[in-house]
């Protein structure tokens, strides 16, 4: 059993040598002698038309002839560090670009020029790398924004803006941010974490990973319970592994989160309204647009809202399989969630059939949990069995069961099915699964 990378924690880290010897070239004269040179002599919107290969020649022949002229001691090796550097300030993201390929990074963090802070593993780290100036840190943010159809400057200093890659980034500009412009960059995490890998570090049993594929296969609706960061969007996505190549998959995110790894996946993200409070694009909209897209599953990044109750239609019509998470406690505390979200989207429903639908939608609750040791548990398995009167009735399939004569400062349990036949097998059976569903349960 592994554990998880720890909690975040700042602690500046001394440099590594060879940044350090890049960052003395970058300040050195020779450099900004030679990108003095570059700029004066390059047409800049011409360059900027072009590919970065094709502006790499212009460049570096005004470099070797800086060199030449100059007698500058810089050697060959120096100088395509030189040429990297210039081109990442026209084309790319400046000093932070090694930040953003190095994929061990999760976070980039600028405060002002001398700044950079990079989250590794989980633990947030002072690098070295320096801008020139703030005005250095304002125009790769301009850049940043520009890329995607943003502005940043005076009259909107605060922009959020998703890169190419899907890293999401935000940006303040002074005066707002006092110490100079900031980026805050969320890289877009390649989300490598299976199922198999969640009971390796005893995330689940491995019980419990054979009963949740029979679930996928069979084509459940499942709802991920849980707190923020308790790893509901990651345990979606391991989920959404196991899900027919062949089916086609509408997935609506705020933030586009969930990597699919199949082939037919149409992606579709929320937008805000603009500075003129127009074009907003809401959860609810995209998920009730999903419906007239011919999706065999509907995957609906969290469920905050009035999305809710489209969703639980989405379920209850022939979408089967289709999946979300919602911020909840308990499985139960889940229900109820989602009843007073469609109680708000829609005002005039008895509670008794928001429950009756409820009932027959969801079918699958799991219950995720950050416990105080740092790990992340699924901590219920809960059927939805049906109503009794006007009750949801569910059953728990498995429960973490903590062992109480633990020390204060450890969790120990361990997660044990209650053997009770789910409410599924007959589904299962349809499915030619109820055996293996039985065989899982079995304690
Ligand atoms: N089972 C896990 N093992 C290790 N790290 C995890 C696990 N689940 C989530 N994380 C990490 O925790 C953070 C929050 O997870 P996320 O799934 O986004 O939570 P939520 O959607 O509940 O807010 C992410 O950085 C993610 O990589
Ligand atoms: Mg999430």
């Amino acid at each position: 059993m592994s554990a998880e990378p720890s909690q975040v924690e700042a602690t500046p880290v001394r440099a590594a040598a060879p940044i350090d010897k890049h960052e003395a070239l970058i300040r050195s004269d020779n450099f900004k002698k030679i990108r003095t040179v570059v700029f004066a002599s390059m047409n800049m919107s011409a360059a900027l038309m072009m590919s970065r290969e094709q502006v790499r020649a212009g460049i570096e022949q005004i470099a070797a002839e800086v060199v030449m002229r100059e007698r500058l001691n810089v050697t060959t090796a120096e100088q395509t560090l030189i040429v990297n550097e210039i081109l990442n300030d026209m084309f790319g993201v400046g000093p932070i670009e090694p930040l953003l390929a190095d994929e061990s990074v999760t976070d980039i963090l600028v405060n002002g020029p001398d700044q950079v802070y990079a989250e590794r593993h989980g633990r947030l780290e002072l690098t070295p790398l320096k801008f020139r100036d703030n005005a250095h840190v304002i125009n790769v943010a301009q850049r940043i924004a520009a890329a995607v159809g943003r502005r940043v400057d005076e009259s909107s200093p605060m922009v959020d803006a998703r890169l190419a890659d899907g890293s999401r980034v935000n940006v303040v500009l002074p005066p707002i941010a006092i110490r100079g412009a900031s980026i805050s960059i969320r890289k877009f995490a390649k989300r490598n974490i299976t199922l198999a890998r969640m009971a390796q570090q005893g995330n689940m049993s491995p019980a419990m990973t054979r009963m949740l594929k029979i679930a996928g296969a069979c084509r459940l609706n499942v709802v991920i319970s849980g707190g923020t960061g308790s790893g509901k969007t990651t345990l979606l996505n391991a989920l959404s592994h196991h899900i027919d190549e062949h089916e086609r998959i509408v997935t609506i995110e705020d933030a586009a989160e969930l990597q699919l790894q199949q082939p037919h996946v149409v992606s579709l993200e929320t937008r805000p309204e603009n500075a003129e409070g127009l074009g907003s694009v809401s959860q609810r909209d995209l998920v009730r647009n999903a419906l007239r897209m011919r999706p065999d599953r509907i995957i609906l990044g969290e469920t905050r809202g009035a999305e809710a109750f489209d969703v639980l239609q989405a379920m209850n019509t022939g979408h089967d399989g289709s999946m979300t998470t919602i911020h909840a406690n308990t499985p139960r505390d889940a229900i109820t969630r989602l009843e007073s979200m469609v109680m708000m989207a829609n005002g005039n429903l008895p509670l008794l059939s928001i429950r009756r639908q409820i009932a027959s939608a969801v079918h699958l609750i799991l219950q995720i949990e950050r416990m105080r040791d740092g790990m992340r548990r699924v901590t219920r398995i809960t059927e939805v069995a049906g109503m009794e009167g006007d009750v949801v009735i569910t059953q728990d399939l498995f429960t973490f069961r903590f062992d109480t004569t633990a020390y204060q400062d450890e969790v120990r349990g361990a997660f044990e099915s209650s053997s009770l036949r789910p409410v599924f097998s007959a589904r299962a059976a349809y499915y030619g699964l109820e055996e293996q569903l039985l065989e899982a349960m079995r304690p």
